[in-house]
């Protein structure tokens, strides 16, 4: 049977471009990033999108602060995060933002065909209004004490001392956190989508969508629970985009914010010509789309996105993948624990390989929290990576280098040990495919025990002394640096700085997952260069330290 590449669409959540990326955020892009590389050396036509998340209150609020238009700070944080994913390997096929053309464009269009669909529809609610400010405030910028339990300044949507949610009305003694006044009530007429109608269409959607099983048991405390409309408008003053055949009402941020992902899509159809949007978007074509997320904004992804795209026309997401948050050293992320670590903070002190390697050894397919001790990272990069991975390299490749001429054995000395690598490769592939990362790199690492036993009990920098047993040191040499490279192929999609760098030093042009089965001999390598140095703990207290 021939080949036939899948044709996937990945996106990650479209971070708020109103402040910088930090390590909980990472988790996803990393994440993704890796299952992204993972499809593409499997030779499938794989595409990761993304976008800033410009438009809403906080961002009009932050720009005003700053006294500069919130296109400008969207823009200047956009910057930021192109940068910081770059550094850090994120490799996405198109960057974009909310705040475009296309997104208005297909937020409009979309939204018209709610309308036509008859699933939008107006009503007047009350909601907090700020006199002096002149704006209804959203939930989070009421403040008071909580009606349940009596504890003060409170946000108005739930309190963090029980737990318990309300509305910013149910407040007791409630200020705008804008200029300190009380809130008035205020009606305002809204629009609504009709969320309600796609309880069965949802219901068969989660059935189809292989979700998590606590993202279904979620999804079904929700349908119990009985779905409600959904608010998509917000007045003026807002940073969004207006919505049509209005003067002064603005499409809310979560509407526009998921349409990102097909803006952000067809934003690279216009730049690279050989993609067909509908292919991805519209019902009835072979192709997958997955969304990754975080737990905390499952509701809008597993039910009003499906919800709003069914209702306009557009295919469903073939899956939604949840993970969970980022702990550090155990607990929440804290400034003054100096364990809330920007992705900046990160680079100014520590590889960004480190990092991908500690988070693929952590993840799992599901919504559980992972955490990032820092001395459990030190430790286990340095073992893991250094003493186990690159050393099976560096003890090998002196030898071919200096000795041999830089030529590799014409065969492999232990062909049964390097089938036991090239057999792990189905199950390895099928731990990615799952997102199994943790348990991806646990046989890796597995297979890379192995390759060490196999140089320590030849020990060719014994063998090297005596020049009968030359040929013998080419040969386990040789047979060392092809476990190497199978290895590092297995870990390309975690590693692609790493894995880059020894494809150069084997000389080859291009790896594909199938290479790790096929061993490489007779030919002449470069130069061996040292692929990763240690952690150095003083470097992770210096990144902890200019976090506090
Ligand atoms: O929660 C957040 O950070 C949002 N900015 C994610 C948006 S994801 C998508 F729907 F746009
Ligand atoms: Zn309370």
């Amino acid at each position: 049977m021939s080949f036939k590449p899948r044709k996937i669409l990945v996106t990650s959540a479209l971070p708020y471009a109103n402040g910088s990326l930090h390590m909980g955020h990472m988790i996803e892009y990393l994440q993704t990033d890796i299952w992204v590389r993972f499809q593409k050396l499997r030779g499938h036509d794989c595409i990761y999108v993304c976008a800033s998340d410009a438009h809403g209150t906080p961002i009009m609020i932050k720009a005003r602060e700053l006294g500069i238009p919130p296109e400008e700070l969207a823009q200047r944080f956009s910057e930021e995060f192109v940068r910081d994913f770059a550094d850090f390997g994120v490799d996405f096929d198109n960057y974009h933002t909310t705040h475009s053309a296309e997104n208005e464009a297909l937020t409009v269009e979309i939204y018209n065909a709610l309308k036509d669909a008859g699933d939008i529809y107006t009503k007047t609610i009350e909601q907090a209004y700020d006199e002096q400010e002149g704006m209804f405030l959203p939930d989070r910028f009421v403040r008071g004490t909580c009606p349940f339990c009596g504890t003060e300044d409170q946000y108005g949507d739930a309190c963090e001392n029980c737990s318990k949610t309300y509305s910013p009305a149910d407040l007791i003694d409630p200020i705008s956190v804008l200029s300190g006044t009380t809130p008035v009530k205020r009606n305002s007429e809204h629009y609504f989508f009709k969320l309600s109608e796609y309880e069965d269409k949802l219901k068969a959607w989660m059935k189809s969508a292989g979700l998590d099983k606590n993202v279904v048991a979620k999804l079904e405390e929700w349908f119990e629970a009985g779905l409600r409309d959904w608010d998509i408008s917000r007045d003026a003053p807002y940073f969004g985009f207006r919505i049509p055949d209005t003067e002064d009402k603005y499409f809310y941020v979560w509407l526009d914010a998921p349409v990102g992902y097909p803006a952000s899509f067809k934003k690279l159809c216009d730049r690279r010509g050989d993609l067909d949007f509908d292919e991805y978007w519209r019902p009835g074509h072979d192709t997958e789309v997955y969304h990754f997320i975080g737990k905390d904004i499952m509701y809008f992804h597993t039910l009003f996105w499906p919800a709003v795209l069914e209702g306009a026309g557009f295919r469903t997401p073939t899956s939604v993948y949840v993970h969970g948050f980022l702990t550090v050293n155990g607990q929440k992320m804290s400034k003054s624990r100096g364990t809330f670590i920007k992705a900046r903070t990160y680079l100014d002190n520590l590889d960004p390989n480190y990092l991908r390697y500690y988070y693929a050894a952590k993840l799992g397919p599901t919504i559980e929290d992972i955490d990032l001790n820092l001395e459990d990272f030190t430790a286990r990069v340095n073992s893991d990576l250094v003493g186990k991975l690159i050393n099976i390299a560096s003890r090998c490749a002196g030898f071919i280098n200096k000795r041999f001429d830089n030529r590799l054995a014409d065969s492999l000395a232990d062909k049964a040990l390097f089938a036991d690598m090239a057999n792990a490769s189905g199950q390895i592939a099928e731990h990615y495919e799952n997102r199994e990362f943790s348990k991806a790199m646990r046989m890796i690492m597995t297979l890379a025990d192995q390759a060490n036993r196999y140089i320590d009990e030849r020990k060719p920098w014994i063998m090297a002394k005596d020049e009968a047993q030359l040929r013998d040191v080419q040969a386990v040499c040789t047979q060392g640096l092809n476990l190497f490279r199978s290895l590092m192929i297995y870990l390309a999609p975690v590693l692609p700085e790493i894995a880059e760098k020894s494809r150069e030093f084997f000389a080859e042009e291009q790896w594909q997952w199938s290479d790790a089965s096929k061993p490489l001999l007779g030919t002449t390598i470069r130069k061996f260069q040292p692929l990763l140095t240690r952690v150095e703990p003083d470097k992770v207290a210096s990144m902890v330290e200019q976090s506090r």
